[in-house]
């Protein structure tokens, strides 16, 4: 299996969307056509997984939302103080081109994402994901994500689960 090494960076001109396919059309036409924009009107960020070559083999977004605390399980609202909605981190769109499917690429994007929301200085109390169908969100509960009661395309895991490994000093 071929098991290059990936590297992680913001998404800019410089990087050729022009040939990513993972298959799924909405996602991938979204990539080509929007995603630039809604970086430039802040109300998403997007990282390129890329080869060695600059290919990109994966990509993710990430953006700032909320949920109200009633559509939560209740487990997780018996944790929560009463306040009518959730700080979130949303993962809006993941998808890993199908040359580099099964590589663990997919789960190494949802690991940098969920480790990008933990770590950040701004609070939120779980990354929260739009599963576009049944096995995206089989996907997402395979890496521990929780689905909502009453919309379960939409999951999500909370950040205090997750391990943060130390930067070093600044
Ligand atoms: C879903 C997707 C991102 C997975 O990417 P990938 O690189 O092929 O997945 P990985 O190789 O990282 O798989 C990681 C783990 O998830 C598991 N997995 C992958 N797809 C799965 C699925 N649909 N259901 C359950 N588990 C799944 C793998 O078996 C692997 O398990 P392991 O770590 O225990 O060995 C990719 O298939 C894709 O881009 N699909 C089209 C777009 C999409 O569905 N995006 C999801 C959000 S809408």
């Amino acid at each position: 299996m071929n098991r290059a090494p990936f590297r992680l960076a913001l998404l800019d001109a410089s990087h050729d969307r022009s040939s990513f396919d993972s298959g799924a059309r909405a996602l991938d036409r979204y990539f080509k056509e929007q995603v630039t924009q809604d970086v430039r009107r802040r109300v998403a960020s997007c990282f390129v997984a890329l080869t060695e070559d600059q290919r990109i083999a994966g990509f993710y977004t990430l953006a700032s939302a909320s949920v109200p605390l009633t559509e939560l399980t209740p487990e997780a609202i018996k944790k929560l103080p009463r306040y009518r909605v959730v700080p979130t981190v949303r993962m809006g769109r993941l998808a890993v081109d199908q040359a580099f499917k099964g590589q663990g690429l997919g789960g190494a994007l949802l690991g940098d994402a969920l480790t990008r929301a933990a770590r950040s200085e701004i609070a939120a109390y779980a990354l929260v994901v739009d599963a576009k169908d049944e096995p995206a969100a089989a996907f997402y509960r395979h890496h521990g994500f929780i689905a909502l009661p009453e919309t379960p395309l939409t999951l999500f895991l909370p950040l205090a689960t997750v391990p943060i490994k130390s930067q070093g000093p600044a």
